[in-house]
């Protein structure tokens, strides 16, 4: 079955085809074409993502990001067996845009279309496994190449999902029976580092920045002598917050009349560490209670090398333990994850479902 993928929730808009086959138990997935094109640049000056701007880019740029994935997978609609739409979570007005595109698509070429839930996509984006390299194309649309392979594992798992909007810990039986057993309680981590980065002056999105100037404090052994705080590491559940911790750096910043290099590296290298420590430390403690067969991690925030890193040491106190992180293109927003999270809504039979609603706050169910 080929599958179209639509992603608009937040500043990425990104369509991928990808040919699925397989049930749930063994899913098999082949990217045909991907394309994606970031907002950045566009909401960089704001400082985080407009809504209605992102609305405004998407409108304009899904014909062209369609094209695209089109001529990488070299087929036409008419070789489209289902079509697939981010529903949420996410920004609403940008949702609607994917949603209205998703539908006018499957009327006119008579497709049927199935929502998709933007975190069961970073969930089930560790099955794709590139094996090409990438293309960045002058106009910021990323290609991606035919030839990945569909990883295989284990259930029971546990999902650590760590995004701009979302941190949350999931257990999973199998695809379908999922179960939130922690949570952040303010901030999600992605976030936590976009305002770390803004109250430093560093551009949006402030991850990356973070994580650059926390690579070259550790190869200079430059360290804050200050701890900032590892929030609920000690608590007995699986929840997260963020947001003392954000507090905590930006008290620690007032008190410097002018930050100067050395001191934006000893603090982007200090955050970072009190945020790994923490989802390693949380991350811990879930495995110990729920003694999965796989851990994955999604999102955003995973792109981060230390984070990667550290999670895959992880395999020296869980040697037992598979431990699958997508490749780096695939940790941020993609239609290819939309495409395999569709999928495994199809195989749940949720086809064909009359009119689809944009939902904000969509959980992972
Ligand atoms: O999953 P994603 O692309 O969008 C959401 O669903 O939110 O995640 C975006 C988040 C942003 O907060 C961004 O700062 C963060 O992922 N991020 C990173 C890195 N790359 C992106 N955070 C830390 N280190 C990175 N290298
Ligand atoms: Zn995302």
């Amino acid at each position: 079955m080929i599958i179209l993928g639509i992603e608009t929730s937040c500043d990425e808009t990104a369509i991928s085809i990808v040919e699925a086959e397989g049930g749930l138990a063994d899913l098999n997935f082949k990217i045909l074409g991907s394309a994606v094109n970031s907002q950045i640049k566009i909401h960089e000056p704001y400082g985080g993502v407009v809504p209605n701007l992102a609305k405004r880019e998407h409108q304009k740029n899904l014909p062209i990001v369609l094209e695209e994935a089109l001529k990488k997978a070299q087929l036409d609609l008419s070789k489209i067996d289902l079509i697939t739409v981010t529903v949420g979570p996410g920004l609403e007005p940008a949702l609607w845009v994917g949603i209205t595109f998703a539908e006018e698509l499957g009327k006119k070429w008579n497709i049927p279309i199935v929502p998709a839930n933007h975190m069961e996509g970073h969930l089930v984006s560790v099955l794709l496994h590139p094996k090409a390299k990438i293309k960045m194309m002058t106009n910021d649309v990323v290609l991606k190449d035919v030839n990945f392979q569909t990883a295989h594992l284990e259930f029971p798992v546990l999902g650590l999902l760590i995004s701009g909007g979302h941190t949350e810990l999931i257990f999973l039986e199998s695809w379908l029976e999922k179960e939130k057993i922690g949570e952040t309680q303010d901030d999600a981590v992605g976030e936590a580092f976009d305002k770390v980065a803004r109250m430093m002056g560093l551009p949006y999105p402030g991850g990356p920045e973070i994580s650059r100037l926390a690579e070259i404090a550790r190869e200079k052994n430059i360290n804050l002598e200050t701890k900032f705080p590892r929030p609920m590491i000690h608590s007995k559940d699986l929840n997260f917050s963020f947001s003392g911790l954000k507090t905590s750096v930006l008290y620690y910043i007032k008190k410097i009349e002018k930050l100067e290099e050395k001191e934006k590296y000893e603090i982007a290298r200090e955050f970072e560490d009190a945020v790994i420590e923490t989802l390693v430390s949380k991350t811990k403690k879930a495995i110990e209670k729920y003694s999965p067969k796989t851990l994955i991690i999604g999102g955003g925030v995973i792109a981060n090398k230390a984070l990667r890193e550290n999670f895959l040491k992880l395999k020296e106190n869980y040697p037992e333990l598979e431990i699958l992180i997508p490749e780096k293109t695939l940790t941020t927003d993609n239609g290819t994850m939309i495409a395999a999270a569709g999928f495994i809504e199809y195989l749940r039979g949720k086809k064909s479902v009359g009119k689809l609603k944009a939902q904000g706050n969509l959980d992972i169910n």
